[in-house]
Parts: C-alpha cells; sequence; structure tokens
C-alpha cells in the first residue's frame, strides 16, 4: 500500500514537472511596442523592454508591426550602428509590416528603422538575449547546429544582374543545394535588392509586395535554412520578369552530415563480427 501511494505520488509529481515545464519554458513572442507597435517616440522601446521584467531568451521572438511605406526594422551589428542610426551595413533588414524575428543568439541585438527622421526619433530597439541552458530551445540556432555548407555564388562571375529569362534556371540547374548551404547576391548596391518571396505564383508573376526578407548591401550571404523552395526576385520592377529571379530546391540534411559516422561504423562491425563467427562456426563443422 505505501509502495503503492508512493508510486502514485511520484507520477502526480512527474505530471506536475511536466505541466509547469510546458507552461513556462516555452518560447515567448513579445510584440515591440504592445498595443503602439514598432514607432517613433522618445525612448519608447527602452521603457518597453525594461517594463515587466522582461528577459530576452533564445528561441524568444519578436513581433513589428507598423506601416511598411514608410518604416522597416533594420537590424544592425553594433551599439555604434545603433547609436548613430546606421543602417548602411544591415545585418537583415525586414519590412513586410508584421515581422516576426526570432531570437537565435545570445547576446545584443540591435533593431533601428531605415527611416532616418523616425530613427532619431527614438525608434530604436536593443535587446539583451541570454541563454539559460534550463529552458530548452525550441529551433536550435541554426548557424551553430548546421553543418557549414557550400557557399554559392549566384550567377558566378556575372552577379546578380543578367536580364535573360533562362540565365539563372541554368545557373541553378544540377546543383544541389542542402541545408547549410549559402547564396551569395553580388550587385551594384541600390541597384538589385533581393526580395525573398513565399509562392510559385508570386514568383511567376514576380510579384513583390510580401517578402518574408529584403537583402540590400550588394553582398548579400543568404543562407539556406530550411529544406524546400526558396524564391527569390529582383525588386527592380521589369527586370524581374525580364528574368532576374531565382527558385532553388534545398534538400534536407543529408544523413551522413547530421550523424557523424560513429553509429554506422559500430553498425558495420557488429555485422562483422557476426560474419566472422559465422565464418568460425562454419570451419569447425
Ligand atoms: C519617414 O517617416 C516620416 C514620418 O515621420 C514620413 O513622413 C516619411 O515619408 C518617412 N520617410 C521615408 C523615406 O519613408
Amino acid at each position: 500500500m505505501a509502495t503503492r501511494t508512493r508510486i502514485f505520488s511520484f507520477v502526480f509529481m512527474m505530471m506536475s514537472f511536466t505541466v509547469l515545464l510546458g507552461c513556462c519554458c516555452s518560447a515567448r513572442i513579445y510584440k515591440v511596442g504592445d498595443s503602439e507597435g514598432w514607432t517613433a517616440k522618445d525612448d519608447v522601446y527602452y521603457a518597453w523592454a525594461e517594463t515587466d521584467h522582461k528577459e530576452f531568451h533564445v528561441g524568444d521572438s519578436l513581433i513589428f508591426e507598423y506601416d511598411p511605406i514608410i518604416n522597416d526594422v533594420t537590424q544592425v551589428s553594433g551599439s555604434l550602428e545603433y547609436e548613430l542610426c546606421d543602417y548602411s551595413s544591415p545585418q537583415a533588414v525586414y519590412n513586410t509590416g508584421h515581422d516576426i524575428v526570432t531570437l537565435t543568439e545570445p547576446g545584443f541585438h540591435y533593431f533601428i528603422t531605415s527611416n532616418q527622421t523616425q530613427c532619431v526619433l527614438g525608434q530604436k530597439l536593443d535587446v539583451l538575449v541570454i541563454h539559460d541552458p534550463s529552458r530548452p530551445v525550441p529551433p536550435p540556432p541554426p548557424s551553430k547546429i548546421l553543418p557549414v555548407g557550400k557557399t554559392y555564388k549566384v550567377g558566378d562571375s556575372e552577379g546578380w544582374k543578367v536580364y535573360d529569362s533562362d540565365f539563372y534556371n541554368k545557373w541553378s540547374e544540377g546543383k544541389q543545394y542542402q541545408v547549410g548551404d549559402t547564396l551569395l547576391f553580388e550587385y551594384a548596391n541600390e541597384v538589385n535588392y533581393v526580395y525573398e518571396i513565399i509562392g510559385d505564383l508570386e514568383f511567376i508573376t514576380c510579384d513583390p509586395t510580401s517578402p518574408v526578407a529584403v537583402h540590400k548591401t550588394g553582398h548579400d550571404l543568404v543562407r539556406l535554412t530550411e529544406p524546400g523552395v526558396h524564391y527569390f526576385i529582383t525588386s527592380q520592377s521589369g527586370y524581374c520578369e525580364a528574368g532576374l529571379k531565382l527558385r532553388v530546391v534545398v534538400g534536407p540534411l543529408a544523413k551522413a552530415v547530421s550523424n557523424p559516422n560513429f553509429p554506422k561504423k559500430m553498425d558495420l562491425s557488429a555485422m562483422e563480427r557476426l560474419n566472422n563467427w559465422l565464418q568460425t562456426f562454419k570451419s569447425h563443422h
């Protein structure tokens, strides 16, 4: 009886533990600026990040909501760029007006708008992301887990500027992209921004109205972090129709890459041992 009670209380404890884990350790989503959204207001983001003792963890996400006609979300790499509202060498640019940015790395993250007026008025946010090992990280930071893949320079020596309906098709043909590979888009800055879009239809019709990512440094490294079809078009209207667009099909991680050889070798040697044993068995009879 006593044992049974103990087992029951143990099971009960485990269940509550699971519930607790489920409730408190999952990644959080923060809407930047709460109901105000992503807008210019003196020090509003400083206050926003401070209130309620917000703690940003690896795996949490920020949602930026704003009018994409006058703003964007430009992630910059350092506090200097942040202070000076310098958006000339961004790490990433989001401009859908409803951007979800997952914080995949610990450390400081700086977000500004490329609209100078607004940025100077305080439309900028810095968050310190901490990595708490006791909290499971839902999507593991891709850059850490993914193997270093190949880097493909789009269009080779021609870069990202050829207006020929078949050029990028041909360029892409026969290449086997894998998760972890990187595309490098090179072009004269401010001419052919790279819009990453979703959907075959948008790709066929060259519809740039709802990009999921915008790259505009002229030397953009785009990591392929998800398997599936990825679509890239130029921001220049007319040029996409003329062929400045790229579709790549990314395969999943090869098994050999995700599991190092270790277990395979074990299997082989087990097989070998069995074979050897069979051999001895045969020779003895
Ligand atoms: C910057 O924001 C202001 C509103 O404060 C807007 O009037 C202006 O058009 C924006 N500039 C750009 C380049 O979008």
